[in-house]
């Protein structure tokens, strides 16, 4: 999507760190935005920066995580102008501990902010899009970790592997349409994420290794990458149409190994004289023309 300039993009978490910057990356590109975050205070405040700075900005309160508050984010931007961008950003974390512990409210909450919302935003502003029939946008954000998991906590992980296989599953569907998509992966970032997470998370707060573990991953994000460089790193992937934005290549010497294990695990089929899956005529069966897998633009 080259012609930022004039679109409007939606970005949910936008109050704050990467959604925020990227907000900001679009700005200067003169993108409008509308900003979306559960922190009414920070992402008005946010808005009211960015129309400072010249841009055109609204920030609206909504939990990605309530299908329900939607309803109000399709009306902030009716009245806005047709969203041409969807950022599906907002996410939560959490420190680590056993998984047999982990709280089941807690565990429900991050898939629901992680992992759902994205279906909603998708609802909101998806089949929109694609009936605008101009070059849209559509980015979601994973995160390194669900491409390598480092030993660090599973409802995260995982909710953020679901939000991997959300976009490339979505990247199939979105082939031959007028709308690109992105899944953002970034490695570590000095954002809020460990006090915002511990600000909303559901029931008391972390306890013994949670809580330690939260409280070192403070520590170490803090040192992680500014989200400015992030978010201009978003906004050229939406320019150049890639669909994985990796923006920290350290992570590629445990990629690796990690892809030679499974690649090693293709051995002999569980069945000799099976004559291996028609994997074309699933690809038919779902109405698909073809496997979308190339390296887009
Ligand atoms: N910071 C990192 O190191 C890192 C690394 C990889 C991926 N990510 C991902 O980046 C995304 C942005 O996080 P960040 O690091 O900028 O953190 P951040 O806390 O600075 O910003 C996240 C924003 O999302 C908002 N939010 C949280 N729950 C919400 C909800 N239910 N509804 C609406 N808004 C909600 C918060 O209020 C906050 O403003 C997340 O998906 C996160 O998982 C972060």
């Amino acid at each position: 999507m080259k012609d930022i300039n004039g679109a409007t993009a939606f970005i949910t978490g936008g109050a704050s760190g990467i959604g925020l910057a990227t907000a900001r990356a679009l700005a200067a590109k003169g993108a409008r935005l509308i900003l979306a975050d559960i922190d009414k205070a920070c992402v008005e405040a946010a808005a009211a920066d960015l129309r400072q700075g010249g841009a055109e900005a609204i920030g609206i309160e909504l939990n990605v995580a309530e299908e329900g508050q939607w309803a109000r984010a399709a009306e902030a931007a009716s009245g806005f102008g047709e969203v041409r961008i969807l950022f599906s950003n907002a996410g939560v974390g959490g420190g680590s501990g056993k998984f047999e512990t982990y709280d089941t409210d807690v565990w429900r909450w991050a898939y629901a902010v992680n992992a759902h919302a994205h279906l909603y935003a998708c609802r909101t502003f998806l089949g929109a899009m694609k009936a605008i029939g101009r070059p849209c946008h559509l980015a979601i954000t994973s995160s390194m970790v669900g491409i390598v998991p480092p030993p660090i906590s599973v409802a995260y992980i995982s909710s953020k592997f679901a939000t991997l296989g959300i976009a490339m599953g979505l990247r199939n569907e979105l082939a031959d349409t007028n709308v690109g998509i992105s899944v953002l992966c970034p490695g570590m970032s000095a954002t809020n994420i460990v006090a915002t997470t511990q600000k909303l998370r559901p029931g008391a707060g972390e306890q013994d290794a949670a809580a330690a573990t939260a409280g070192a991953m403070s520590k170490v994000l803090a040192a992680g990458m500014s989200p400015v460089k992030i978010g201009q790193r978003v906004v050229r992937a939406i320019e150049r149409e890639e669909f994985y934005i990796f923006t920290h290549p350290e992570w590629k010497r445990l990629a690796e190994p990690q892809i030679a294990e499974m690649l090693a695990a293709f051995g002999e089929s569980a069945d000799p004289d099976y004559a291996g899956d028609d994997i074309d005529s699933l690809v038919a069966a779902n109405g698909a023309k073809r496997m979308n897998v190339s390296v887009a633009g």
